[in-house]
């Protein structure tokens, strides 16, 4: 039996689970886990928290209170949160846990004795109010490279890169707001530039990699690998365990990934089963975009140094915006997922989340939406469906699947339909590409209705019973084929549909049997309802509840004076030309005329308009922002547009170069 070792990226241990974690992670890995689970392949499925990282220390500090006890409470919430989505991990651990201790010390052991690991004394921020060295999100500054502000120690949220404190713009202390100085201070670094090109190598040649982490992967590896510093200065970590390291901890993305092993091994003491041979067989990472790199450049170096096996494949969702604004745990903009789950059952989440849009785009969950899906596809398709094949049989047959006779044409077109659906939806589920095979599935309920409509049994029935048993043979085939096909996607849901059509063992049904007939005569339980309607009211109540969230937020509390709105010069400018900034997907670069001058401005539009669209388009222009480089290239200005939608501000009937006052 073939076997499959499947991982989700590990959540820091600082605070509870929200439906973007949902929809670009767990979700989907859960459905590939119980998919494979189906295909009678051996699977092994975890996970644990992530409990080390500055966050966590920072977090702690603010509260008062130790970086365990944070971890403990949110390891917690978090495990409470993931078996409320009905995750099923096999295992479902800790970093903290003794075990992922020697696990990760030995690594890191094995690549410092191979030489993969060396010491060098570096620059490094030290704030002496507070009297310690400031590694990761202990700093905050402007970014080099983008110019973002708010960009931590170790990364910058605005355009994705990995950072090195010490190349902070305007650097101040997390904590007390001074400004550090530098000091240095002995670390330890993983030789990272050394696998460059085995690692493009390794990249270029999987062919199982999805597009987007491809990319990603790429572009990064074509802007050169630098060495990596893997150890910090404090004391919430794993000791380096090294003599002459005291008082250093190995950085938390020196051995958070360690967690995929570590929880294994867990698994492996409890079952007495090797965990390596599900690992050496086939490893597939699900991640959240955000963490492509650390998963295709970071990960696979460290194991190459340490001569193991590489993952099969990286699976990375992207982003969940909430009602068209970017979700912010801060802002109180965001949708937590036990606050979601106390009141909606979690396969309608699940359903929502994975029909709203591929994995590999980014996408909105709204109110509206989901209570549209809901009432118009969930209950309106396949829930009426359902409900009313089985009251039929039940009245008319007795609960009884009645006999089949000669089929007409649409009959066998309907049969064929139903034999094809789980290969159909399988080839999707094995390409990651769940929202396909669940939108099949849904176009099929949608044919079983409307083959339903126009076979009208409940007239056929006295007139032509004939006609009639044919009709009910094959929806309650469809039935108990969706009841299967079903379980990876909606695994509560599902085995209802099992139980009303009275199937024993659906624990162990297999994905290989899902379009296997009933025998006619097979007795059906009573017909109850699967799926009822989101009311108006309750989506009324849950929108007013989050947007009071935006409330306070919105006030407009940043007041500036004449004075300060006559320093901005915008002119109406015309884009005279646009392309596309080669390895990013937000860019485009533009010359834009503004009578006086031309201007090269480097603008985030490109996921709304193409260069052709944005070519010859009258502008609104910020002429005198302070030059800065995006991606490398010099920007001079600012196209004014909408921040969730992209939309330019524009301005038809105006002139070229006039100022806006
Ligand atoms: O980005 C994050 O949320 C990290 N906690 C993910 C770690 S995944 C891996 F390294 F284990
Ligand atoms: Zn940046």
């Amino acid at each position: 039996m073939s076997k499959v070792f499947i991982t989700c990226a590990l959540p820091y241990a600082n605070g509870p689970c929200h439906l973007g974690h949902l929809r670009s992670t767990y979700i989907p890995a859960d459905i590939y886990a119980r998919y494979n689970r189906m295909k009678m392949r051996d699977v092994l499925f975890v996970c644990a928290t992530d409990e080390h990282g500055t966050p966590i220390a920072v977090r702690a500090e603010e509260i008062g209170k130790s970086p365990k006890e944070i971890a403990d409470k949110f390891h917690k919430m978090i495990k409470n949160d993931l078996d409320s989505c009905d995750i099923s991990f096999d295992y479902f651990s800790r970093t903290t846990d003794p075990i992922h201790y020697e696990i990760s010390q030995n690594f890191f052991l094995t690549l410092f004795e191979k030489g993969f690991i060396y010491e060098k004394v570096i620059k490094q921020p030290y704030c002496d109010e507070c009297k310690r060295f400031l590694p990761d999100r202990y700093v905050e500054g402007i970014c080099p490279h983008c110019k973002g502000e708010g960009a931590r120690g170790d990364h910058c949220e605005s355009c994705g890169r990995h950072l090195d404190p010490i190349q902070l713009e305007e650097p101040a202390c997390l904590i007390c707001s001074s400004t550090p100085e530098i000091k240095e201070s002995k670390q330890y670094f993983f030789k990272l530039s050394h696998f460059g090109s085995e690692l493009k190598e390794w990249i270029e040649n999987n062919h199982d990699l999805p597009l987007n982490v491809k990319n990603y992967a790429l572009q990064w590896i074509k802007e050169g690998l630098k060495d990596w510093i893997l150890t910090r200065d404090m004391e919430w970590g794993i000791p380096v365990p090294l003599e002459d390291a005291v008082g250093k901890i190995i950085y938390v993305w020196g051995e958070a990934f360690l967690g995929y092993i570590s929880s294994a091994a867990q698994w492996s003491k409890k079952e007495n089963k090797p965990w390596e041979d599900y690992w050496n067989d086939k490893a597939i990472h699900f991640i959240g975009k955000d963490i492509i790199y650390h998963h295709t450049i970071f990960w696979p170096a460290l194991l190459m140094g340490y001569g193991c096996k590489l993952p099969a494949n990286i699976v990375a969702g992207e982003y969940l915006s909430l009602e068209g604004k970017k979700m912010s745990t801060s802002k109180n903009w965001v949708i937590w997922a036990s606050e979601f789950l106390e009141k909606f059952d979690s396969d309608i989440l699940r359903y929502y989340l994975v029909v709203n849009a591929p994995l590999t785009r980014d996408t909105d969950f709204s109110w509206d939406d989901f209570q549209r899906r809901v009432n118009d596809e969930l209950a309106d398709v396949l829930g009426n469906f359902l409900h009313r094949t089985f009251s039929f049989t039940g009245r008319f047959y007795n609960g009884e699947i009645p006999e089949p006779s000669a089929l007409d044409e649409f009959d066998r077109e309907f049969k064929e339909r139903i034999i094809e659906i789980p290969d159909l939806v399988s080839g999707y589920i094995e390409d990651f590409k769940f929202r396909e095979g669940l939108i099949e599935i849904i176009r099929l309920a949608k044919f079983a209705n409307k083959y339903f409509n126009d076979k009208e049994p409940w007239k056929t029935v006295n007139e032509k019973p004939e006609d009639a048993a044919n009709c009910l043979y094959l929806c309650n085939q469809l039935a108990k084929t969706l009841s299967v096909i079903l379980t990876p996607y909606i695994p509560v849901k599902a085995p209802e549909i099992m139980e009303i059509m009275d199937i024993q063992n659906f624990e162990g049904l297999k994905w290989e049997n899902a379009a296997d007939f009933l025998p006619a005569g097979h007795k059906i339980n009573k017909a109850k309802p699967l799926f009822s309607k989101i009311d108006d009211l309750i989506i009324k109540k849950e929108k007013e509840e989050l947007y009071n969230n935006l409330k306070d937020d919105d006030e407009m509390k940043n007041i500036i004076s004449i004075e300060d709105f006559a320093k901005i010069d915008l002119r109406i400018g015309e884009v005279i030309d646009a392309e596309r900034v080669e390895g990013s997907d937000n860019l485009l670069k533009l010359r834009v005329n503004v009578k006086e001058k031309k201007l090269q401005i480097v603008a985030g539009l490109a996921k709304k308009y193409s260069p052709e669209r944005i070519k010859g388009q009258k502008v609104v222009v910020l002429v005198n922002l302070k030059p800065a480089k995006l991606f490398g290239i010099k920007s001079e200005g600012m196209i004014l547009a909408t921040s969730d939608n992209l939309s330019v501000l524009s301005a038809h009937n105006a002139e070229i170069g006039e100022k806006i006052k």
